[in-house]
């Protein structure tokens, strides 16, 4: 899997996803009570780390376990925990999110910025949840339609690369049906879809085709990043990126 030219493609962001420092403060100014001296997070599937390195900055007293499959975005969060000395307090694990090597009930809060599509917000929740110390909080970002009736053309084109994707308030249900108590959510407005990594793609596109030119496979996926910026461009107020906010029960 991790020989699929995305990753290397994505390597050459320095986010993999829409999001930013504000909105990962403003989930996080949704967690009421941190444990006496600090807590234990988990983030999943953390990529570069910038949410990592964030929320290293809002609790000096967490301590941080932060996970991607994808070793070479740990490497360089591993150069950011060192530069910002935090070495004592974050560490990073490569593993796979639907098999995570942890003890069930050990983490204060999970945190999960745009990578729960990967094996469906559903399976995500229910999964994740038993990691969740009771009382603990989950924050899962990610893609919902704000619509139950998305234009024809976006539709298609999340069938392909997102096809569990779906209305917000069925995520909404699927936390309460998880037995989860939704404590907040909000939508990241579409702005910093553009400033926090839209820009970035963009600015990076013609460069990238020509370093691919000789890879299909490559070229398929700065294909579907090129379509995705369009359908946005077209289409945000069909979706975008709910951030839910979550509490187990004590
Ligand atoms: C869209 S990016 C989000 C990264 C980061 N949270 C952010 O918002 O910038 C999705 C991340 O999930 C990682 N990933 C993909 N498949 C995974 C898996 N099976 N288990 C863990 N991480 C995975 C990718 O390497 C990537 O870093």
């Amino acid at each position: 899997m991790e020989n699929n030219p995305i990753f290397k493609i994505f390597e050459s962001f320095p986010r993999q996803g829409p999001g930013d420092d504000e909105h990962t403060e403003k989930a996080f100014s949704i967690i009421a009570e941190l444990p006496e001296g600090g807590g234990e997070i988990l983030d999943v599937g953390c990529g570069k780390g910038v949410q990592t390195m964030a929320l290293a900055r809002l609790c000096p007293s967490c301590r941080i376990t932060a996970t991607d499959i994808h070793q070479p975005f740990l490497d360089v969060l591993e150069e950011k925990i060192a530069a910002e000395d935090f070495s004592w307090r974050i560490k990073t694990v490569r593993a796979s999110m639907d098999d995570l090597p942890f003890e069930e009930e050990s983490f204060d809060i999970i945190w999960a910025e745009g990578c729960s599509f990967i094996i469906g917000f559903e399976n995500a929740v229910n999964y994740w949840k038993k990691f969740l110390k009771p009382g603990g909080y989950m924050m899962i970002s990610d893609l919902f339609w704000f619509t139950e009736s998305p234009s024809a053309e976006a539709r298609e084109f999340f069938a392909e690369i997102d096809p569990s994707m779906m209305i917000e308030d069925k995520g909404f249900d699927i936390i309460r049906n998880a037995g989860l108590e939704q404590v907040g959510s909000f939508r990241l407005p579409s702005r910093v879809w553009e400033e926090s990594y839209y820009s970035e793609v963009k600015g990076r596109l013609t460069g990238l085709e020509e370093e691919y030119s000789g890879d299909k496979d490559a070229l398929v996926v700065i294909e579907v990043l090129k379509k995705e910026i369009e359908i946005f461009d077209k289409y945000s107020d069909d979706y975008g990126y709910t951030y839910s906010i979550m509490r187990k029960p004590e």
